[in-house]
């Protein structure tokens, strides 16, 4: 049965969750593959609006089986905090939510590391959201320390576990911290056994193994969605290494972090914001760094560009042509949606990156290495904007000629037909394209 996969395609934050939730009446899995609470994703039904971190969109809705795959880090505080507060908000949260029993647990040593490296003051600091994804799939690769979602369930078998693994990462984050002025603190084994053990009782009833349930799915031809968390540059390989987040975004995480066999995928949507915002460090080429007064502040303040997880303001900037033909390649992207249109209104004239000038040479192509990347300039297209509010178009014919120039732009720049402009948060604030 076909599946499909809704990815963004340039540094996160494209508003991935406004189309994974328009799209996932349509389906009866929508799953997360990558990432973990980093991920912030915002929904918007009239005058109710969800935060969602770590569990799959399609929890808003109750017919749906929302699926933590394998490749996610799961936090149990916060995926308990999650449902709670859907459920606070009348949202059922029962049946209809699996994770993965061989998803790997991100315990507080592991923000304790990230904090500590993060913190450490010598520059190398990624700008991380702090919330322990790094280590954990550090942990999980190198295997020794790791601790999977099955694991907890078993009382005994995860406190000789966490005995083991608790010594060896408090001597590790200590010699992080040796000879400089920062402190670290010590984790107890049994303390993080009583209260993981605690979290694995309530976490229980929605524990399974989510490959099986998908692999019966697609035998009784059911629709699947996958959620990618993050955007395609931060992808761990492919990304603008090393400002990168540890997974991999793009739909190629999909196998790997799902267990679903890549020919099933024949629907990849790419999701772009209509100009491009970043959080966190590394270079960013058409970054709008113009001051309190200048354009790249009013796109932060139109388009409240502050993170989801950390509220740290997002960075901002034109939108970049070379990096989405780069990424919408490396996705397969068979159509995308243009975002936060709405946001650009009143700008005179908006720029397109089409090219970048590196050492002096005109390049089309996207070096995604961050020392190449930080040295390119844009090489820019400018095209006339529009005045009109877009936020109560609802039709095609509704939009200003020069927006929808600007859309047929975009889909000419990256090669794909647009399927949704986007003039708003909420799910009505939505144009079709085809
Ligand atoms: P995600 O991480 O890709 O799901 O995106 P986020 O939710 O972090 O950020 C997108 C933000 O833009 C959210 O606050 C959405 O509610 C909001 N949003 C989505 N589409 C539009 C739009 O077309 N216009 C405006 N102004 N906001 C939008
Ligand atoms: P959604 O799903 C934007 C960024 C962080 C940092 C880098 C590494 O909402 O699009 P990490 O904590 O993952 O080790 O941080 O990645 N980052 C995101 N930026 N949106 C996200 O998710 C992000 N998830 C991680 O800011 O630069
Ligand atoms: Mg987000």
């Amino acid at each position: 049965m076909p599946a499909t996969c809704v990815v963004g395609l340039q540094w996160g934050d494209e508003a991935k969750g406004k189309i994974v939730d328009l799209l996932s009446d349509d389906h009866d899995f929508v799953v997360r593959y990558n990432g973990g609470a980093n991920a912030g994703h915002t929904i918007v039904w009239g005058s109710r609006t969800f935060k969602l971190s770590l569990l799959p969109t399609g929890i808003l809705k109750s017919k749906v089986t929302s699926v933590i795959g394998n490749g996610v880090v799961v936090y149990p505080p916060r995926f308990l905090e999650e449902i709670d507060q859907l459920l606070e908000a009348g949202v059922p949260v029962g049946a209809n939510l699996k994770v993965s029993d061989h998803a790997h647990v991100i315990f507080p040593y592991h923000m304790e590391e990230e904090r500590v490296v993060e913190t450490a003051g010598d520059g190398g600091a990624i700008g991380t959201t702090g919330r322990g994804i790094g280590p954990c799939y550090q942990d999980k690769v190198g295997r020794r320390f790791a601790i999977r979602v099955g694991e907890l369930l078993d009382p005994k078998h995860l406190r000789e576990r966490l005995s083991y693994v608790v010594p060896y990462k408090n001597r590790f984050i200590h010699a992080l911290t040796a000879g400089g002025t920062h402190t670290s603190k010590s984790f107890d084994p049994a303390a993080i056994a009583d209260e993981y053990g605690r979290y694995a009782e309530r976490m229980r009833p929605f524990v399974c193994d989510t490959t099986r349930l998908l692999h019966d799915g697609l035998k009784a031809s059911k629709k699947i969605l996958f959620e990618a968390a993050q955007g395609s540059l931060l992808d761990v390989d492919h990304g603008t290494y090393p400002y990168v987040t540890s997974s991999s975004s793009l739909p190629a995480g999909i196998w790997g972090g799902s267990g679903v066999p890549s020919k099933v995928l024949t629907r990849t949507i790419g999701v772009v914001k209509a100009y491009t915002t970043r959080v966190g460090r590394g270079p960013f080429p058409t970054e709008l760094d113009d001051g309190p007064d200048g354009l790249g502040e009013r796109i932060r303040r139109i388009g409240r560009e502050f993170g989801t997880v950390t509220g740290r303001p997002r960075r901002t900037g034109w939108l970049d042509g070379v990096a989405l033909n780069y990424t919408t390649a490396l996705a397969g992207v068979d159509e995308f949606s243009l975002m936060l249109l709405d946001v650009l209104s009143g700008i005179p004239e908006l720029k397109i990156a089409t090219a970048y000038d590196l050492d002096g040479e005109r390049v089309t192509h996207f070096p995604s290495d961050a020392h190449v990347l930080a040295r390119c300039t844009p090489v820019y297209e400018t095209v006339p904007g529009w005045t009109e509010d877009l936020t109560k178009c609802r039709k095609v014919g509704d939009l200003p000629a020069n927006c929808r120039r600007y859309i047929d732009r975009v889909a000419a720049l990256i090669g794909v037909p647009v399927m949704v402009a986007s003039v708003g948060p909420d799910r009505d604030q939505t144009i079709p394209m085809q």
